[in-house]
């Protein structure tokens, strides 16, 4: 589990994240949502320690980040797994040697072992065949599990992914953010992803985060948050009329679940559609 209290962060006299707190639970793929420039890199980059905090803290599983030092936050940083925004492999090593990288620089494990490791990861994320390529002959989607096997292969606790979904078709992003959510599920991880993908909220969105001007203006699962009432969520979120319909039909299907029955009838009745 990952703790924000309270964070701020900015730039000059620009404030970026102006008092962030939020929860994220681990075996949770936790979504981070908002328009660009709201600070979704930023604050992710602060967990991770890429960036300072200005105020507030950060803490793992009950240990304050912000306030380690040094080596503690070494300890903590080898427990990240971290799959980068256009996945950022070496281009001048095989999709083996950029999923062994990490493991060079922190196992202690023998050769054989970090091999056996590597093809484990390969085969997890179905790259077994591509081990000998080289990242200029493999497809985006490709790109991005290389870049989920590099993030895993330390058996990460805390699991960041920036928009991991930018560039690829709806299908290819459906399997990225299944393989993320099975990984997140399999070993318990606390995973954290920036994201604009409005599938990946409605199919993964177990717990989601909505940053407007700084802030978190919104926070709730993919279940409530068809039923939202937050202006700035819902024109972020059901820009478009198709996703308007979308939304309707939602609430339409989860009006047969009785959980979820009384508060659709609430919303109708004050929305003067009933
Ligand atoms: N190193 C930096 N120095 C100065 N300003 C920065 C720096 N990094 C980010 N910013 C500013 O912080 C704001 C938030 O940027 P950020 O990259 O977090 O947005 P985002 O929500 O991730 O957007 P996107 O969805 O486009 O990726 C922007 O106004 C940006 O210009
Ligand atoms: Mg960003």
């Amino acid at each position: 589990m990952i703790e924000l209290k309270d964070i701020t962060k900015g730039f000059g006299d620009k404030e970026i994240l102006k008092g962030v707190s939020a929860t994220m639970e681990s075996g949770k793929v936790n979504l981070i949502i908002g328009a660009s420039g709201s600070g979704k890199t930023v604050m992710m980059k602060c967990i991770v320690g890429l960036m300072k905090v200005d105020s507030g803290s950060i803490l793992y599983d009950n240990q304050d980040f912000t306030a380690m030092d040094h080596r503690a936050k070494k300890e903590i940083r080898q427990q990240i797994g971290m799959l980068f925004q256009g996945s950022a492999l070496f281009d001048s090593m095989t999709v083996e040697q950029n999923v062994m990288f990490p493991l060079e620089m922190f196992s202690k494990d023998s050769l054989k072992e970090r091999k056996k490791r590597v093809d484990e990861c390969l085969e997890r994320v179905q790259l077994k065949d591509a081990a000998k390529k080289f990242p200029a002959e493999i497809s985006g989607g490709m790109k991005k599990r290389v870049g989920i096997a590099r993030a895993i292969v330390l058996n990460p606790k805390y699991l960041f992914c920036d928009e991991p979904n930018s560039g690829l078709d709806p299908q290819t992003s459906l399997l990225i953010d299944q393989l993320i959510k099975e990984l997140t599920q399999e070993y318990n991880i606390t995973t954290v992803i920036n994201t604009h993908d409005m599938n990946t909220v409605m199919e993964s969105g177990d717990h989601i985060v909505y940053m407007y001007q700084g802030q978190k203006q919104w926070e709730g699962s993919n279940k409530e948050i068809v039923f939202s009432k937050d202006q700035q969520l819902n024109d972020f979120i059901f820009a478009s009329e198709f996703l308007r319909d979308a939304k309707e039909m939602r609430q339409l299907d989860m009006f047969k679940d009785s959980k979820w029955k009384d508060q659709l009838e609430e919303q109708l009745k004050r929305d003067g559609k009933k």
